[in-house]
Parts: structure tokens; sequence; C-alpha cells
């Protein structure tokens, strides 16, 4: 593998561009969904895959809204390595395309990778994962023109190495013969798409025998990255080149003016390079072929090298397989789902076991819970989705600990709670506690809508969580006895009006109006103050295991003080529910500056599924209300009365992806599953309710059964683009729920949890 010592230099500076998105209010009227859309017909916006150890791969769809402008090209677009999290190592790795009947007459140029896009046949270009670590796309269609053939590009992270595995794979769908060249690229990052163009050189090389790229980033970072192919994929190798990323020697322009590359073998020093490779493949009516690559990654040379030669150690369906069984041991290492034994069983029917469908949704759902992680931090990417920004919510990070460590997977709830016992907290005098979401990452502050207080109940809810089910108390301690555990502890004892808790603006994070953007007070809600209880009560469980018991009794008093306050002041003896919120008072000059927000919300079931409220009576009245007004598409249940968020509100992230308002949320639908389950022995007809729940969750998943996003159309049942995936949200609370409801899981109160030992 030596490498070309002589080079030519091309410093071309060219200013580039990137395209300034811009989200827009729109009118009912713009509404994006086409009602003959249906769920199935799309896979997702957005990826996540990581090795597990200190790599992470992600992938977004060209546009980031379904109708929005042309982002980015078809592929990944940011590669990161534990070294530097902050950098991505590529701007992307895609794919282009000549074909014609022969192989002197490749005429049709499909040169535009940001134009690859797909039917309903294929997922419409979205992303999919397999259950054995294949993570895909597909694209049956250029721009406006359906193709003669099917191209996928598959991804491997093998777990633990720092490379990734790019197949390409090839179908002819046509009756006659056709002449395949693709060009498989890719283009250095580093600042490149996060922070604006660079102005450091990069330097590209390839391999004296054209077989290997190399990319020298040293002078922006110290990074290398290189690539080439595998074995199976030499018969049909033409050749590798590097270029410049622009101008006539640029991989992608000699691939369109010559089509086979041959002869451009170059050095390049630029501030953005391409390495390429081109393949001919000849493919008969109905035949399939697949090329395979692989990209290397670390912050040496010399390592490079090592991890390349690892890479060629095996062939690509070596690693492939080898992947597919990482996969198979970590899930057999958790809780393992009752599988129904005979059709006709399963949600449909009414029993709890997973039908094929639903134990899809529920394997692929701890594929991205998993891979949500980041492998050295800890903290989970909330949603897989540009738009939201690669930000971890702690509320979503919490509870998504939890969630794991009731699937079975303890060591991931510990790291995560490992990097939040030392994240940064907010200020004493802005009011303490956590921020509301950082970087998933490098774990640093993000800036969003604060205070939300129900993150930092969340964080000692999970701390509990983690503890009673592991026996593992550590995280309790700290050298100057000042522990995480203490800190948060000494915040949820503060008294506020009348005794609650702290006000804020969790759950759905409204500092300003959704309609008219008027900036709105805090508000005691009823989830953050249950989440606040339930927190409470936890601590006090860990703290008698530690016979910390005057500390015990402390946090149980202030629970009780709390729970009281709460049934005093939220429950409405005529209407027979509870409310949402009340203001926090700072709006002095009204009339009741404490004023109650009347509109029934499904969050506020977490004084039931936290065990706040004992009162039967209520607890089935309250939670009847929320079934009779926020009931969607027959299962599915909406966060609150008139929410307009992914309809007409100002906010919305691609406008109007609801067609009316309060569209039902995966997140509330699976609140009201697990809180019915909870009281189904008051009710029997809840059993019903939260088989049709759990199925209506498989119903609306996306093509491929991924797990989607934050909301679902409440006309067509399309999943919302925008948060698409959601990972606590849709793929946790589903695996959650079905673990509860099979008696595998505990519930969501831990006034129940308890070790078997
Ligand atoms: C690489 O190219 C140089 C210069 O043409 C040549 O001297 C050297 O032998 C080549 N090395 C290999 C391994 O082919
Ligand atoms: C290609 O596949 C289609 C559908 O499976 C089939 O009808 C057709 O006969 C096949 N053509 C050839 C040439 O094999
Ligand atoms: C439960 O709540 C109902 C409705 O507010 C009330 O009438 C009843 O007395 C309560 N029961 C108990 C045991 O407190």
């Amino acid at each position: 593998m030596e490498i070309l010592k002589s080079f030519v230099l091309f410093i071309c500076l060219v200013q580039v561009f990137e395209p300034i998105q811009s989200i827009s209010h729109c009118t009912v009227e713009d509404a994006t969904t086409d009602p003959n859309q249906y769920p199935k017909a799309e896979a997702l916006p957005g990826m996540q895959i990581s090795n597990w150890k200190d790599m992470i791969l992600t992938w977004a769809s060209t546009t980031d809204c379904r109708s929005g402008p042309i982002a980015r090209v078809a592929g990944p677009n940011s590669w990161r390595i534990s070294a530097d999290w902050s950098q991505t190592l590529i701007n992307f790795d895609t794919f282009a395309i000549r074909y014609g009947s022969s192989p002197d007459s490749l005429n049709h140029l499909l040169t535009d990778p940001k134009l690859w896009k797909g039917s309903e046949a294929v997922g419409k270009a979205g992303m999919v994962c397999s259950t054995t670590g294949e993570f895909f796309a597909s694209y049956d269609m250029y721009d406006t023109e359906n193709l003669p053939f099917k191209v996928t590009t598959s991804f491997y992270l093998p777990i633990g190495e720092q490379f990734y595995l790019k197949k390409i794979t090839v179908s002819n769908q046509s009756p006659s013969k056709l002449y395949i060249k693709i060009l498989s690229l890719l283009e250095n990052g580093l600042k490149g798409s996060d922070f604006g163009p660079l102005n450091c050189p990069v330097q590209a090389v390839q391999s004296n025998d054209s077989t290997y790229f190399h990319m020298n980033m040293e002078k922006c970072g110290s990074f290398h990255i290189g690539g080439g192919e595998f074995l199976e994929s030499k018969s049909f190798r033409t050749s590798t080149q590097v270029g410049p990323s622009t101008g006539s020697s640029s991989a992608l322009s000699v691939f369109q003016l010559y089509s086979d590359g041959n002869g451009v073998s170059y050095v390049t020093e630029d501030i953005r390079v391409q390495a390429a490779s081109v393949f001919l493949l000849e493919l008969e009516a109905n035949e399939s072929k697949a090329i395979y690559s692989f990209r290397a990654a670390a912050t040496d040379e010399k390592s490079l090298w090592n991890i390349m030669r690892r890479a060629c150690e095996r062939n690509a369906q070596d690693w492939i397989d080898l992947t597919a069984k990482s996969y198979e041991n970590w899930f057999v290492s958790g809780v393992q789902p009752n599988v129904c034994l005979e059709a006709g069983q399963g949600f449909k029917n009414g029993n709890s076991c997973l039908d094929q469908d639903a134990a899809e949704l529920f394997t692929k759902s701890l594929i991205l819970m998993k891979n949500s992680q980041n492998p050295t931090l800890g903290l989970f990417a909330s949603s897989f989705h540009t738009l939201y920004g690669w930000k971890a919510w702690m509320r979503d990070g919490c509870l998504q600990a939890i969630i794991m460590g009731e699937a079975g997977y303890l060591e991931e709830e510990r790291k995560f709670l490992e990097w939040a016992s030392f994240a940064e907290l907010r200020s004493e005098w802005s009011g303490g506690g956590f921020h509301s979401t950082y970087s998933s990452w490098t774990g640093d502050v993000h800036d969003f809508v604060e205070p939300q207080y129900d993150a930092s109940a969340l964080y000692l809810l999970a701390l509990s969580h983690y503890s009673l089910k592991s026996d593992d108390y550590r995280l309790w301690y700290e050298r100057d006895g000042n522990s995480r555990a203490q800190v948060i502890e000494q915040l949820l004892l503060r008294r506020d009006y009348e005794k609650l808790w702290a006000p804020d603006f969790s759950i759905w994070e409204e500092s300003s109006d959704p309609v008219t953007g008027e900036r709105l007070p805090r508000k005691y809600y009823s989830f953050t103050q249950s989440a606040a209880f339930s927190a409470l009560m936890a601590a006090a469980k860990c703290r008698r295991k530690l016979k910390h018991f005057q500390r015990a009794e402390q946090l149980e008093e202030r629970a009780r003080e709390l729970r009281e306050a709460l049934e005093r002041i939220f429950w409405q003896e005529e209407d027979r529910h509870y409310l949402r919120s009340i203001e926090d008072g700072s709006r002095v000059w009204l009339p009741n500056p404490y004023a109650a927000d009347h509109r029934i919300d499904s969050s506020s079931l977490a004084l039931l599924f936290f065990d706040v409220v004992k009162n039967e009576s209520r607890k089935l009245d309250h939670l009847r209300t929320v079934q009779t007004k926020l009931s969607h598409r027959t299962w599915g249940i909406a966060r609150y009365d008139d929410d307009h968020y992914f309809y007409d509100g100002i906010f919305s992230p691609c406008g109007c992806e609801a067609r009316n308002a309060s569209p039902p949320w995966g997140v509330t639908t699976m609140f009201t599953a697990m809180t019915e389950w909870m009281h189904v022995t008051k009710d029997a007809s809840f059993a019903n309710n939260v088989y049709g729940r759990l199925q209506w969750m498989v119903e609306h998943s996306a093509y491929g059964m991924m797990p989607v996003g934050e909301a679902n159309d409440g006309v067509t049942g399309l999943f919302v683009s925008a948060s698409t995936p959601d990972i606590y949200e849709y793929a946790g609370m589903y695996v959650w729920t079905v673990l509860f409801v099979q008696g595998k899981a505990w519930s969501m109160s831990p006034l129940g949890w308890s070790r078997v030992n």
C-alpha cells in the first residue's frame, strides 16, 4: 500500500454557500400531507448508526421537510469519531450513475446525487434498518424519472471497528440487459457542514495501484480517512481517483465527462476533496449485483493503515455476518418479549403477544435506541432528524435510560447516568437543576426553552430506577459527599406556591403561544409536579436501602405534601378531571395570576401513572375524560385540546404536517395505554383499549416497520416528518408498554419498583 510520492497541488479557494433553510408559517391550505398518502409509504428521513464504541455515522434525506427545498445529496452526511465528536469527517458519502445498453453508450447521466428519489415501493428513498445491523435506502427514481433499475445503498458499522462498510446493490428491473457504471463518491468534511467553510488544505492521494485512497486532514485537525474496496468488488472496479470537490478535475466531473475516470489519478490538495471509485456492472434482465467498499478513520496515518489492513483481512460478507452476530448477541442479552406462536394472535386479536409486524417494530425500536447513544459519553440523541439539531433532551434521555434498563440493558442505562451525574447544571441563581437539552455529540449545553424542571426530577427517578434494578448505588456517593442525587433532592425539597414544586415550561415546552408567538408565563404543570412526586418517592426508597432513614422520611414527607397540594388544587370536582396547569402568579395585574388551564391534557395522566392520585373514582374519571376528549384515528391520543403544533402553529418545523389541530402522538398514546393497563382490574374494557393502542403504534409506524416521530396526521395517519424518528417518544414508549403489558417490565410508577432477588 505504497502511496504516490509526487503530487500536483490544486488550491482553488471556492466560497461554498450552504443553502439557508427558511421555515415559514403556512396556512392549512399548504398542508403537505396528501390524503392519498398512507403511513407505510415512506421510510425514515433521518438515521444515526453507531459502532457502539467510538464512531457514529448519520444520514439524512435530501430534503429536510417533505416538500421543502433540496438540502443535500443522498446518503450519509456526517461521520464522526470520539477523538473529537464536534467534527464531521465527511460532507457526504454518495453515488452517481451512467447507464446504457452497451459499455460504449452509457448515455443516461444520473450524475447529480441530490436528485436520487424513491417510489412508494421502496419507501420513498427513506432509511430503514434490518434486524441484523444493515442500514439502507433504496432509489428507483432520479428526479421525476422512473428508472429501469433499483439502487440500494447499505451501510454497516461492524461493532467496535473504526471503519464502515458501504454496499451498493443494483437490480436490473427491466427486461433487457443494462450496463451500469457507478461512481461511489465521498467528500471530506471537518467543520464543513456544521461550521461553514474551512480554511485549511486537505490532502487526498490514491495508492499506486489505484486500490485505496487516503485523505490527510492534519492541517484542519488530527484526522485521516481512507478507503478501498473489498475483494468481492474488485472484478467490477475500473478505477479509484481523487480530486478537488469542484471544477473539471473533481471526481464527479471526470465521471460526467469521460465516463471511466481512467487516467485521472491525482494527488490533490484543497479545502475540500473527493475520493471515488468507479465500477462497471453488466446486468442481465432481473439480475442484481453488489459492490462493497470500506471507509476507515483514525487520528494518525499509521493507525489508519492498520485499520484499513484489518478491514481487508476479511471479505465484506464476513464483516456483514459479524455485524449481524453482534446484533444478535445484543438482543439475546436483553429481555425477550413474548412472540405469538400461532397466526391470528397478537394485539389485533386481543392478546399481548407480538405478531410479526409488532415484533419487527419492537426489535427495530431497540436498534434505534441502542444506536442513539453516544457510545463514549452515554447521552442519547432524542431524534435523528436534522431539524432537531442532534439535541439530547434531558427528559427524554432519563426516560430512555429507564426503558433500556427495563428492556434488560442496564449497561446503557448506567452509561447515561454516569454522564448525567456530571453534566453541567443551570446556575443556582437561575433556579438550578438540569438544562433542557445538551448536544448529543459533545454533551455541552444546547440552548432551548428553560426551565424544564421535570428533567431534574426524572434524573433522580432514573438514578433510583437503575439502583433499585441493579443494586448498584455507587452514583449516590461522591468524594465530597455532595452527590448529584443530593443536589437534585435539595431542589425537590423546595416549596413553592401552596407547597407545589417549581413552575416551568414542561412537558410541552411552551414558553411562547403556539399561535400568536406571545410570551407565556411559567406554569405549575401537572406533569412536572407528578414527576417530582415520583422522584421523591423513588429516591426515598433508595435512601432507605442506603440506611439514610432521616433523609428518606424527609423526601416522603415532601412527596405527601405535594400529593395533597395537587389533589386540593388540580382536581375539578364538577368537570371530574384534573387540570393541566395553573399559572405561576407572575402576571400580578390579572384578576387571577394563578389562573387554571382547563384544557384536557394527556400528559396530566402522570398524576395516575406516577401514582400521585390514590382516589380510585377520581383516577377513572380523569382517565375516561382523556379517552373521550383526546382520541384521534380511533386509538391515538393527542397531547391536549386545541394543540396547534404540527398544524398551523408558528413553530411547526415543516409547516402544516397535520391536517387538523391536536394530532395524535405516539408518546401520549402510550402514556394512556400504560395508565389503562395499571387500572385494568378496575375496568376490564381497558385491556381492549391497550391492545388497540399498541396495534395503532404498529400501524402508524413507517415503511419497513420503523418507529416514527412525535405525531401522526390525525386525518391521513401519515407520520410528521420533522422529529422522525423520535427515539424515546415512539420507539422507547412502545418497547416499555409492550414489556409492561406482557408482565416483563415495571410500570412507570416507582411505588411498585422492587427487585426480586
Ligand atoms: C509506486 O509508484 C512508484 C513510482 O512510479 C514506483 O516506483 C513504485 O515501485 C510503485 N510501488 C508499487 C508498490 O507499485
Ligand atoms: C423478470 O422478473 C419478472 C417478474 O418476476 C418476470 O415476469 C420476468 O419473466 C423476468 N424476466 C426474465 C428475463 O427473467
Ligand atoms: C374520591 O373522590 C370523590 C370525587 O371527588 C369523592 O367524592 C370521594 O369522597 C373520594 N373518596 C375518598 C375515599 O376520598
